[in-house]
């Protein structure tokens, strides 16, 4: 467990330093909805790029006992494994319990981040393949935010597709930027090789504000759309593995359709063709 003081401690006090605190080191804000931090890492924490983590903050004092207690959600972890800091993608529910704290959070305070990773969207759940695709809606980009900077993903397929379904404009500018950021990336580019970040398809798709994409993900393979703009061919079990993170009605309407392809759902005791996980909102 690492224990840190507050930066913002007021010294005549005695302020009880957080159980497993980590330090915030940076805060985007993107839309009134979406936010990122990174934070310090546990030095003990070793993790697989696309598992989660619970983190959170300390709760209100109960009204009677006066008593505080650790508010935590489980959260994507969004950096890869390699990062010497970690990075979240977050929602602002305006009256969530966690979130609507969280989204306040400030370079130099505390978040508590319980180092005991989990999850099933990792490389050893899917078998060997040649196009790998992620599928997000909104904050689900997050686990693929690790994954699009994890050089395994590379290494294991000739092609990485990731599609992002958003209701607004505004909410693809971290994925966006993400992705951009790798072309410029040059410690990557010298680990995996100069270029790598050609093999990504980049397909982001808007609901509810005009962009050039419109429509949800699901719709767009159903009409043949989405395959024609990207150049492949439908999802084929010989060929394809996947991964999921969205809302629930998003990974259960894609895993219908994968099933309908003929894909099999893997776990990290039996990897198979694609995996899901929610996206933890809150
Ligand atoms: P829509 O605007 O048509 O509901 P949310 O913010 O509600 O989690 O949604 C994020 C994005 O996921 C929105 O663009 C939403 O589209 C889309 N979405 C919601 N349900 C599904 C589904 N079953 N299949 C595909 N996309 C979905």
């Amino acid at each position: 467990m690492t224990e840190m003081t507050p930066v913002t401690q007021d010294k005549t006090k005695a302020v009880p330093a957080l159980p497993d605190a980590q330090t915030v080191t940076e805060v985007k804000h993107y839309t009134d909805r979406l936010f990122s931090f990174r934070c310090t890492r546990p030095a003990s924490l070793r993790f697989r790029s696309g598992e989660f983590v619970m983190i959170g903050l300390m709760g209100d004092p109960h009204p009677e006992t006066g008593k505080v207690k650790p508010l935590l959600r489980a959260y994507s972890i969004a950096s890869p494994s390699w990062d010497e800091e970690m990075e979240f993608y977050s929602i602002k529910v305006p009256d969530g319990p966690l979130t609507s704290k969280l989204q306040h959070i400030k370079v130099g305070d505390e978040v508590i981040l319980r180092p005991k990773p989990v999850g099933t969207l990792v490389h050893d759940a899917l078998l060997p393949g040649k196009r790998l695709w992620f599928f997000a809606t909104g904050t689900g980009f997050a686990p693929f935010a690790s994954l699009l900077r994890e050089p395994q993903t590379y290494e294991d397929y000739d092609e990485v597709i990731i599609t992002h379904t958003c209701r607004e404009v505004g909410e693809l500018t971290y994925g966006r930027d993400l992705i951009e950021g790798l072309k410029q990336d040059e410690l990557l580019n010298e680990v995996i090789g100069e270029g790598f970040w050609k093999k990504i398809k980049y397909y982001p798709t808007t609901t509810r504000e005009e962009s050039p994409r419109m429509g949800r993900i699901t719709d767009l393979m159903k009409s043949g759309e989405a395959f024609a703009d990207l150049g492949v061919p439908p999802l084929n079990k010989d060929t394809d593995r996947a991964m999921i993170c969205g809302n629930m009605a998003f990974n259960l309407e894609l895993k219908a359709m994968f099933e309908d392809y003929g894909l099999e759902e893997g776990a990290n005791s039996k990897p198979a063709h694609y995996v899901v996980e929610k996206a933890f909102l809150d």
